[in-house]
């Protein structure tokens, strides 16, 4: 198996698949007010999925026997839930934090990438969190243009979020992508005890911090999926799909 690096044809897809997530989530994102319930943002995205002929990557998706079939197009987390929350009748409050979480297939190749809120207006608190964990996604591409391992964006993330003391999840990060969503490397949003593999071009990830406000320790919820934080404290979740180009160059590839 391995990593599977990519040539400049599989880029062009992955951009097409990219495109369609990023451009979904620029729609979602004027939604995003008190009042508004969930459901909507399910229902919007089968209709562009429709209109579009893409596919929706995560519904029915499994990672593992012990997940059931994941039921919807699109994973909401809200508050203390840091990723993988399942669409349901609620309405957005004020002071929310809010995930939302993306893929889209498209001739045979994925996009995902998730983008965090404050709903109306937040605390400090809040805006500090939803600002650390961005500035690190940002460390992270900003690292595969320099990296020679995998492990040096995992450190890159780190590093920016560390100084803010707020919890690094461990378990989940980041993974490759191509023609299905997870694909070798899994890209920790810390260092791994080993290098892991080489950044060459044609190498697509998917990177994802997610932060806590409080510990880093989180839970499985009674439904299977939602991640919830131990200590009921707010999380924070943004993701794009990158890819580097031959010349070094980085991609966002899911940047509308
Ligand atoms: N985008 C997520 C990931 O990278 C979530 C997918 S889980 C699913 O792992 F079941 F919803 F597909
Ligand atoms: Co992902």
């Amino acid at each position: 198996m391995g990593v599977k690096y990519k040539s400049e044809r599989e880029l062009k897809l992955l951009r097409d698949a990219g495109q369609i997530v990023g451009q979904t989530h620029q729609k979602i994102a004027e939604m995003i007010r008190p009042g508004l319930n969930i459901l909507e943002i399910e229902r919007f995205i089968a209709e562009e999925f429709a209109r579009r002929g893409a596919i929706e990557t995560f519904r029915n998706y499994s990672p593992a026997p012990k997940y059931p079939p994941y039921p919807s197009n699109v994973c909401i987390s809200i508050n203390d839930e840091l990723v993988h929350g399942i669409p349901r009748d609620r309405v957005l409050q004020e002071g929310d934090i809010i995930s939302i979480d993306l893929g889209a297939t498209y001739q045979g190749y994925v996009g995902d990438a998730a983008f965090s809120y404050g709903v109306g207006e937040v605390s400090d608190d809040v805006k500090q969190l939803l600002k650390v964990t961005e500035d690190s996604l940002w460390a992270g591409i900003r690292a595969m243009g320099t990296a020679k391992y995998v492990n040096d964006i995992c450190a890159a993330i780190e590093d920016a979020i560390t100084p803010s003391g707020f919890g690094i999840v461990r378990g989940y990060g980041g993974h490759g992508v191509g023609r299905s969503m997870h694909e070798e490397p899994h890209v920790p949003n810390h260092r791994m005890p080993h290098h892991g593999p080489r950044v060459r071009p044609g190498m697509v990830l998917a990177l994802e911090p997610m932060v806590n406000l409080g510990a880093a320790d989180v839970e499985e919820a009674d439904d299977g999926w939602t991640v919830v934080t131990k200590d009921g404290s707010l999380s924070c979740h943004f993701e794009h799909t990158i890819a580097l180009r031959d010349g070094g160059e980085v991609e966002v590839l899911t940047l509308p």
